[in-house]
């Protein structure tokens, strides 16, 4: 970055900062203080998703040991190694959340009977969020070895591989928001980890880099002609508008992300001020139509927060604890490791592979990765919009991202449906659809079968 550029990205993060805070302090969300309701319904929430000792749902808490040390925190219906899990024939599912949340954003999915009796579940923290350990850094690099290396242990530990024979069973992976950035360079840079993605509103950034260039340049080519031509200026004044107008929408949306690049007091005030206001705002807006209620309040703000001091005391019934290097003293079990991930390029910056991940992805048929365009997914996906999203532009994020996709997949409007697709009520039908259609073989239109619950979803495009 120039240093035009940083002071740039700093006054608008400032910006941004006292925007979010003047916007809180008109709702009245700023000065709000916790009831003593609310803080006991908290405390119980935290207990539910949090406590290592108990089941969720039907899920168990497990911490998984990477070969490298690295720890994660996950839920799932069956304990990773476990001959069941390794002799088990249903399809490996691993859902991945986003900002700012945790495994817990998927609990109203994950938690369906049906889904838990044909798949074998995994809902996991990722670095820095959580339960799960942190990186000393959140590049491209860090992120993608450790997801990467998860999901391979994550396969074997659940007989997905073992020593003699590969994809014994299938696996798909669902991803949203952040979860679905990352998900989106693993279909790009390491497809053959899984059989399918279900990828839900996040940018892809090379898709949204282009789409921004492409209406700039409408924006001033139509600025041109209305120079050359005033008399006749309204029409081409009008489409250089319509140009640029989700543009400057996504500038406008993007305000948090420029907030996230301030010094480390300025970030922590900003997900944290007037008693995590912000956060109380998005948790509210996440439930679309559904009525939110104090339950659904309290866990939010709880899959938000990650495990508090008390659970951190907590052991599963194995014996593990949460890692020791979180810090549970403060309101965030993890903080700034999820302001990270905007701050030091994990979406973008280069992934150097490990010779490890390398053998792994050669010895699978990983091929072909540096074909397509740069980004293009080299595994079957299915692209998820949930049409009414207030962070992501359509029209920057989605037009056009079926030509970064391959065979066998397909790019799906949910029109009812906001940012949060894994909360949304409708959304979440069209996700366990989605899994049920994967597992039965993925026969016939997954449109139409999507439809059954979700009836006004549209295919975009499908290859
Ligand atoms: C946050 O909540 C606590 C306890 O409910 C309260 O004492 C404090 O004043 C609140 N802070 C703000 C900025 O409202
Ligand atoms: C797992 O499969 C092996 C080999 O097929 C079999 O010997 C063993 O009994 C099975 N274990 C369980 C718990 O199902
Ligand atoms: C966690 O759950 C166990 C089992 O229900 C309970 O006995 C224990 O008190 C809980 N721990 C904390 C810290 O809440």
């Amino acid at each position: 970055m120039t240093s035009a550029t940083r002071y740039a990205v700093t006054a608008y993060g400032v910006f941004s900062v006292f925007v979010y805070g003047f916007l809180a302090i008109v709702k009245g969300t700023f000065f709000q203080k916790r009831t003593e309701r609310q803080l006991v319904e908290l405390q119980i929430a935290s207990d539910r998703l949090w406590n290592l000792s108990k089941d969720f749902a039907g899920l168990s808490h497990h911490i998984l040991t990477l070969a490298s040390g690295f720890k994660f925190h996950l839920v799932s219906n069956e304990v990773p190694g476990s001959t069941e899990a390794q002799n088990s024939t249903k399809p490996l599912v691993i859902f991945i959340h986003g900002f700012p949340d945790s495994w817990a954003v998927w609990r109203n999915v994950i938690n369906q009977p049906e889904l838990q009796k044909s798949a074998t579940i995994v809902a996991l923290d990722m670095p820095g969020y959580g339960g799960s350990e942190g990186l000393p850094k959140y590049d491209g690099t860090n992120v993608l070895e450790k997801m990467t290396e998860l999901i391979i242990t994550l396969r074997s530990k659940y007989g997905v591989d073992d020593e003699t024979t590969k994809n014994k069973k299938k696996t798909i992976i669902l991803a949203h928001d952040w979860g679905c950035v990352v998900a989106m360079r693993l279909a790009a840079e390491a497809p053959t980890v899984a059989d399918r993605f279900v990828l839900s509103n996040g940018p892809l950034p090379a898709l949204a880099l282009s789409n921004i260039k492409r209406l700039l340049s409408t924006a001033q080519k139509k600025f041109q002609e209305a120079r050359a031509a005033p008399l006749r200026a309204y029409s081409p004044l009008r489409e250089a508008w319509q140009a640029l107008r989700p543009v400057l929408r996504q500038g406008v949306l993007s305000g948090y992300i420029f907030a996230m690049q301030l010094p480390v007091p300025w970030v922590k005030y900003f997900l944290t001020g007037g008693n995590a206001s912000l956060m109380r705002d998005v948790h509210t807006g996440s439930y679309g139509k559904a009525k939110f209620t104090m339950r659904d309040i309290a866990e939010s703000m709880a899959s938000t927060l990650g495990p508090s001091l008390s659970e951190s005391k907590t052991e599963t019934p194995n014996g593990e604890t949460y890692p020791t290097s979180i810090n549970f003293n403060g309101e965030f079990a993890n903080i700034m490791g999820p302001a990270s991930y905007y701050r030091e390029g994990a979406a973008q910056s280069r992934w150097h592979k490990s010779p490890e991940i390398e053998a792994w992805l050669s010895e699978h048929g990983a091929t072909g990765l540096d074909e397509g365009l740069p980004g293009s997914f080299k595994a079957p996906a299915t692209v998820f919009w949930g049409e009414k999203d207030i962070a992501l532009e359509k029209a920057i994020c989605l037009d056009g991202i079926i030509d970064f996709t391959s065979a066998n997949s397909q790019v799906v409007l949910l029109p009812e449906s906001g940012h949060f697709t894994p909360v949304e009520l409708e959304s979440r039908a069209a996700f366990l659809r989605t899994v049920q259609w994967f597992i039965d073989g993925e026969q016939g239109d997954v449109g139409t079968a999507i439809q059954e619950v979700y009836p006004s979803a549209r295919v975009l495009a499908q290859k």
